[in-house]
């Protein structure tokens, strides 16, 4: 039993990312063997050098670099959408981190798919961003789904959507990526809105993440939140830290409870487009394609978060 998880981060740095990103980057038990980036929350020449930024703010002698890759800079179809209002137009809420290096000059795709094919053994693809780079990935060399352990995706909701009434904001933003990669016949991890809206981050919760005596990780990643609107989807209480959760699954699975289901995405033109069908109770007789986490012991998520952020720089 290995006690480390390889893993490749997709991302679209976003606020809420950037927490995720950084807790990957302060657990051990995860070996992260790259960081790919798409566009998505804002464009990719803003997501991307917001991941280098983030990666090198984490930087530390003991721990080798890890590498960045560009992605998708729109979805298999059409262009992606924006979310200005929750991100800022720079992607972290206006929150200037010292430049990162260089990417790696090679596609997303094409080092999801080379690191797939050399690795010792299987690794994770968790998706916190649209989908595009892993179906890139996984639709162009079919086979390589067998190096995949499993895939974690942040995505998708079985009720209300918050990028429209009907869909979650990745799965919107390229739900044919979506379909692509719960197609895979890899085990796929759903986190959608239901179980994120559980770790609410309240201005409590962002004080006590404060308190602790952490450095400029830390700091500048709470900086970040706090740019974020109080959603009214919660009264003003707070915001959901969406992208986390699904770094959080690997590294502490008991904070969660989750049950296996089947999924399918509206893929159509209409107003219910990138909608994540999620049949919670069998009622399609579908086979289960996914498992769905439900609940999160939000308290145990938050100590989570802290307690590692504070190991960073
Ligand atoms: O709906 C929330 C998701 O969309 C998160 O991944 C957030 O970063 C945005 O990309
Ligand atoms: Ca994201």
């Amino acid at each position: 039993m290995h006690d480390t998880i390889p893993v490749i981060l997709d991302c679209d740095p976003g606020t809420d990312d950037a927490f995720a990103l950084l807790l990957a980057l302060a657990s051990p038990r995860i070996k992260l063997l790259a960081v790919t980036v798409a566009g998505g929350n804002v464009g990719l020449d803003r997501t991307l050098p917001n991941a280098l930024a983030l990666v090198a703010l984490a930087g530390a002698p003991e721990r080798p670099p890890v590498p960045v890759f560009a992605g998708a800079d729109r979805p298999l179809l059409g262009s992606f959408t924006s979310e200005v209002r929750v991100h800022g137009v720079d992607g972290l809420g206006g929150v200037a981190l010292p430049p990162g290096g260089a990417a790696t000059a090679e596609v997303a795709a094409d080092a999801i798919r080379r690191i797939l094919r050399a690795a010792a053994r299987p690794v994770t693809l968790v998706g916190i961003a649209p989908a595009t780079n892993l179906a890139l990935a996984l639709a162009t060399e079919p086979p390589l789904a067998a190096k995949v352990e499993r895939i974690v995706l942040m995505s998708g909701a079985w009720a209300e959507g918050n990028a429209t009434p009907a869909a979650e904001f990745n799965a919107l933003n390229d739900p044919e990526a979506l379909a692509i990669v719960l197609a895979c016949g890899r085990p796929v991890v759903l986190v959608t809105l239901e179980l994120t809206a559980q770790a609410l981050c309240t201005p409590a919760r962002l004080a006590a993440l404060r308190v602790a005596d952490g450095g400029r990780c830390l700091r500048a990643a709470c900086d970040i939140q706090a740019t974020v609107p109080l959603s009214r989807r919660f009264d003003g209480r707070g915001a959901a830290l969406h992208d986390p959760c699904a770094i959080a699954w690997l590294l502490r699975p008991d904070l969660f409870t989750a049950r296996d289901c089947a999924v399918e995405v509206d893929l159509g033109p209409g107003p219910g487009r990138g909608r994540t069908l999620i049949d919670r109770w069998g009622r399609t007789g579908r086979p289960a394609n996914v498992t769905l986490a439900e609940t999160l012991d939000a308290d145990g998520f938050f100590n989570l978060l802290g307690e590692a952020l504070v190991r960073l720089p």
